[in-house]
Formats: C-alpha cells, sequence, structure tokens
C-alpha cells in the first residue's frame, strides 16, 4: 500500500526564513567549501537533510521549561526532574547527565574498556569507534548480513548477528572483551530496527562470558515504535513499556539525547551498578562538570526531562516514521535505490548502486551529496567510504561494517544519509520537486 502523509501532530508558531541561492552561487559556494558539505554555511544550504542530530524544533512545553530551568551549580532542581524523567523512561536506578552522547562515551567506554582489547557492536557510529580506539581497542561490527543489501526485505536490519556474535567472542578470547554495544536503531546500516528478541539474545550471549551489554540508546524510541509495529507480541504494549523490555537486558547505555530526546543539546549515562555509577561519576566530574549539570545549563536540563518524555509519543512517532515512508516512497517513483524498508531518522540512498561508475574508495556517497547540493540546495552526507576514513589495521580506508577478524566477510556499503529534522520539515521537504532532484544522469 502506498504511504499516505501522515498529517503533522502539532501547530507551527515560529518560523525561520530560508533563502535559495541560484545554481551559480551553489557552485562557488560549494568550490570555497572544498566540496566538503560540512563547511558550507547552513544559511547558504535550502533544505538541511545533514542531521536529525540536535536539529529539531522544541515543543511549547520545553521552551516553558526554559524559562523555569534551575541554573543552581549543584542540586539543582531540574537535575531532579530529570533523573525521574529518565528513571521512568528507561527503568534504570544511576542516571547521568552529560552535554552529548560522545561525551557519554568517553566518560563510559574507558571504563569498560580498561585493560580489554576489543568493543563488539551491531554497528559502531562512527563516535562510539572512535572512543573505543581512544580506549586503545578495536571496534567490531557484527550486524546480520540482511543490513549488507540495500534491496533485500527484513524487519529487523539493525539486529546483532548473534551466532557470528559468539563466534567472534570465542575467537578473540572472552577476558578481551570489554563491552558488547547495541545500537537502536542502527544508525550506520540506515537507522534500521532491532528486535526485543535479539537484544535479549545478544544480552545473554554476553553476560553468558560475563562482558557488560551496553545500549547505544540515540533512537531508543523510534526503535520501540518499530517493535510495536512489526515484532509479534507487542501490538498492544506502549512505546514506554518496550523501551522497559529493552533496557531489562542492559548493564548500561549512553545516549545522544539530541535525537530522541528532541533537545538541541544533552546527553546521558545509565546504568544498574552502583560502583560503576562512582566511576562514571568520577569522569564526568573531570570532563563535563559536577555530576548534577555534567555540562549543561539547568534550562537544557529541564528541556531534556519534558524532551524524553515527549519523544516516546506514539502519534508522534506515527508522524515521524511515516515522514520517512513517505520520502521512501517518492523515492520508489523515481527508481532511486535506498536502504529499504526505510528505517527511522532518514532515508539512505544507495549511492554505489546509483552512481556505480565511481568506485568505493572514490567515495560516491560524497560525491551524490554535492550532486544533490548543486543541483537543489539540498544538504545530505556521506555515511559511507569517506565518513569512514582508514582502517587503523591497513593503510586503505575503513569499509562500512568491515572487521578486522579473519571469520568476517565484509561488503562496503555507501549511503547518503538524508535526515529530516524532528517537528521542522513540512511536506513540502519531501514533495516530488525535492526527489525528482535525485533522478541519475544516465550513469555508464
Ligand atoms: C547512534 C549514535 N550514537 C552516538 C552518537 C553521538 O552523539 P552526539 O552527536 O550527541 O555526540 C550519534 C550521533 O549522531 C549516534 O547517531
Amino acid at each position: 500500500m502506498k504511504p499516505i502523509y501522515i498529517p503533522e501532530p502539532f501547530r507551527i508558531k515560529s518560523v525561520e526564513p530560508l533563502k535559495l541561492l541560484t545554481r551559480k552561487e551553489r557552485e562557488e559556494k560549494i568550490a570555497a567549501a572544498n566540496y566538503n558539505v560540512f563547511s558550507l554555511a547552513a544559511s547558504d544550504v535550502y533544505i538541511d537533510l545533514l542531521t536529525d542530530s540536535g536539529t529539531g524544533a522544541m515543543s511549547t512545553a520545553q521552551w516553558a521549561g526554559v524559562m523555569v530551568g534551575d541554573e543552581s551549580y549543584a542540586g539543582a532542581e531540574s537535575y531532579y526532574k530529570l533523573q525521574i524523567s529518565a528513571q521512568e523512561v528507561f527503568s534504570m536506578p544511576y542516571i547521568q547527565i552529560v552535554h552529548q552522547g560522545r561525551a557519554a562515551e568517553k566518560v563510559l567506554l574507558p571504563i569498560l574498556l580498561e585493560g580489554k582489547k576489543y568493543a563488539i557492536a551491531n554497528m559502531h557510529f562512527d563516535t562510539t569507534r572512535a572512543h573505543v580506539e581512544l580506549a586503545g581497542a578495536r571496534a567490531i561490527d557484527c550486524v546480520v548480513p540482511e543490513a549488507l543489501d540495500t534491496s533485500a526485505y527484513f524487519d529487523f536490519k539493525g539486529n546483532m548477528d548473534c551466532e557470528k556474535l559468539e563466534s567472534l567472542i570465542h575467537e578473540l578470547g572472552a577476558e578481551n572483551v570489554g563491552v558488547v554495544i547495541m545500537t537502536i536503531t542502527n544508525n550506520s546500516a540506515g537507522g534500521q530496527p532491532v528486535s526485543v528478541e535479539n537484544i535479549r539474545k545478544t544480552a545473554e550471549i554476553a553476560h553468558k562470558y560475563q562482558i557488560p551489554f551496553m545500549i547505544d540508546a540515540a533512537r531508543c524510541a523510534e526503535n520501540a515504535y518499530f517493535i510495536q509495529q512489526r515484532e509479534a507480541g507487542y501490538r498492544d504494549l506502549s512505546i514506554e513499556k518496550i523501551l522497559h523490555l529493552c533496557f531489562e537486558n542492559a548493564d548500561c547505555f549512553t545516549m545522544s539525547a539530541k535525537k530522541d530526546a528532541i533537545v538541541n543539546m544533552g546527553g546521558l549515562i545509565g546504568c544498574r551498578d552502583k560502583k560503576l555509577f562512582e566511576a562514571i561519576k568520577q569522569r564526568t566530574i573531570s570532563f563535563e562538570g559536577f555530576v548534577t549539570y555534567g555540562g549543561m545549563s539547568g534550562r537544557d536540563i529541564e528541556a531534556l526531562a519534558i524532551g524524553l518524555k515527549e519523544g516516546i509519543d506514539e502519534n508522534f512517532l506515527r508522524y515521524r516514521i511515516g515522514q520517512m515512508e513517505y520520502l521512501a516512497a517518492r523515492l520508489d517513483e523515481a527508481g532511486i535505490p535506498y536502504q529499504s524498508p526505510v528505517g527511522g531518522h532518514a532515508v539512505f540512498v544507495d549511492a554505489k548502486k546509483l552512481l556505480p561508475h565511481i568506485p568505493y574508495y572514490q567515495f560516491p556517497a560524497q560525491a551524490l551529496a554535492v550532486e544533490l547540493y548543486l543541483e537543489a540546495g539540498i544538504r545530505a552526507c556521506d555515511i559511507g567510504s569517506f565518513l569512514l576514513g582508514n582502517d587503523p589495521a591497513s593503510p586503505s580506508p575503513a569499509a562500512s561494517t568491515r572487521s578486522p577478524i579473519s571469520t568476517s566477510s565484509p561488503t562496503p556499503s555507501a549511503t547518503s544519509r538524508n535526515a529530516p529534522p524532528r517537528s521542522r520539515a513540512t511536506r513540502s521537504w519531501k514533495s516530488p520537486r525535492s526527489s525528482a532532484t535525485l533522478r541519475p544522469n544516465s550513469a555508464p
């Protein structure tokens, strides 16, 4: 059935004007930016799909919260509100505020990886990978093979390959693996969801070998919505209940709150173990600030406490995922290949398939992002050979989903990610005019 456009479950009270440059102006701007879309001034972009991170529009309740935010250095009222809100959403006893997701990784991962050699994840986001490597360990991806075929239908393409996980643990030695990580949704695989069954199985394997199991929760609300819609037995459960069923398996989590908690800045760490929490607090004080503000202003903590709850609203999530389905259907009409079924926060166009004449190591997804800007003033970004950089074990650029371990059979992916901000984009951002600009030029 063709997806219909689900009307926005909100009214817009304030607008930000946009300008559209001419083609010639865009050619000049992208050349001046050395063909790096991250170096463009945002004011030179018409439709900004670079990321959904920190770019969402806050609600009236959150803006009202900004006004009552408590800026006390220690023990601010906003801090206690956040504790309650996060404990309710994640059902996890110990919560630490930090300023964003990578700060959470910087605080937590070196504790878990001390004296260890490996972290294994369904897929590491690039900052997670970086913090694993900064802690002196190797980051190994272990996603299900279905994730690598953008045209194959599979309900939970973000899942961990559990069989491979267990054989990797044997191969590497359980004593060398510091953490098993589940990224929900799996950003690098295209915002693809992970099932409760897979989370449980993965946790079981990790715990069998006394390895901590961590969730990267950046888009856990979107993931819970997919579970509700696709996994047998969850249709009648609330998003909050599904989150509890996911997080009850985890020893700890990190979260970039800039996604599903719909704030412009913020991050969280959660854990169950008091001793681990003490270590987290110590490192937070060194890197982020005192434990009750963790690098955040009180007003932002207040907005986060509210956003955590608003982000799990089912109507909002239906609209949010519906946006992606609508945009994906426009691409289907134009014959554009993408990671399908479409994920939660973005449409990942398969640049390798769309531009087969550009070799993987000449960055097809980056080339596509530049062309999109030239053609229509749209800013997307590469999630592929350009983003990943070099494999630390070899001089060649890293392959997406690569694993340095002999049992792997890496199949590089190169996608161009189009990620609409939450509550900010309206229908015209996904109109045929926008998607028509994605039509391939008769590639050889
Ligand atoms: C899955 C995932 N984990 C971690 C991060 C890092 O979060 P932040 O950008 O808040 O540092 C991101 C950011 O996009 C992400 O998508």
